[in-house]
């Protein structure tokens, strides 16, 4: 029988130096932690945790070690990758014990059962978009063709796909379509799990799945010409890896939990 393995995507915690801060008249530190009570349900399934960017809003230290704080109370790797309000080299410093490299770039990979996970920094410094850049992309296909027989899933802050909001779809990723064509001939590449739209988003494209999470924070209105709040509570997507397939559901506060993958 194969085994059954289960990870969380937490994404765009948005905390603050100050605790009590507030952006669009909410503070992320309330959010967080109504999330992390619904993630301590399904917290003992889970084999590792990723948090897809955005970590802080301004940041600073204190907000890092807050956060690493709050989930130190689960038992699990935890892996961030840094958004475009991350100070990726602090992040790299403070939660990966390392420099950032002269691409000022911060990869990861890491292996799960069969399953291996490829953590990319999109995050560019002064801008919202994103772009992984010459060198990132060449490691990636490097890191892709060292493991062609494992299922692999590919993990990144900034929406590699445009998600019909026009005002999001202008801070996508730069690079994209020389990403596309790296996944087109890397079949393993199951997904593509990504942050930033705020709001939960899914398509196939090319035989690889492009999977967001709501934000833990303020969720945005999908398909909306122009910024907007949407009314949906903030959550966290749960993955189950089962052999060679993935499958996943995501989770929000105050709603029904999904039925047990
Ligand atoms: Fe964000």
């Amino acid at each position: 029988m194969t085994a059954t393995t289960y990870g969380i995507q937490l994404t765009d915690t948005h905390l603050f130096e100050d605790p009590e801060a507030r952006l669009w008249d909410v503070a992320p530190d309330p959010m967080l932690d109504r999330v992390l009570r619904e993630v301590e349900r399904v917290a003992d399934k889970a084999r590792f945790l990723l948090v897809t960017g955005d970590c802080s809003s301004d940041g600073s230290p204190a907000s890092y070690e807050r956060l690493v704080r709050k989930l130190s109370r689960f038992d699990l790797p935890i892996y961030y990758l840094p958004g475009n309000h991350d100070d990726a080299g602090l992040m790299a410093r403070l939660l990966g014990g390392m420099d950032l490299p002269p691409c000022r770039k911060w990869t990861q990979t890491f292996e799960v059962g069969d399953w291996r996970f490829v953590l990319l920094d999109t995050s560019v410094p002064g801008e919202d978009g994103g772009e992984l850049g010459d060198e990132q992309r060449a490691w990636l296909r490097r890191t892709l063709a060292q493991y062609p027989q494992s299922p692999t899933i590919v993990v990144m802050h900034h929406n590699p796909v445009p998600v019909g909001s026009e005002w999001l779809d202008t801070m996508t990723l730069a690079d994209r379509n020389a990403l596309s064509a790296i996944l087109e001939t890397s079949p393993q590449v199951r997904a593509v799990l990504f942050g930033h739209v705020h709001q939960v988003f899914e398509c196939r494209a090319n035989g690889t799945r492009y999977l967001s999470a709501p934000s833990t924070f303020f969720q945005f209105k999908p398909r909306s010409r122009r910024f907007g709040r949407d009314d949906r509570s903030p959550g966290f997507r749960m993955i189950q890896l089962n052999g060679q397939t993935l499958r996943s559901a995501v989770y929000r506060t105050g709603e029904v939990p999904p039925p047990l993958m």
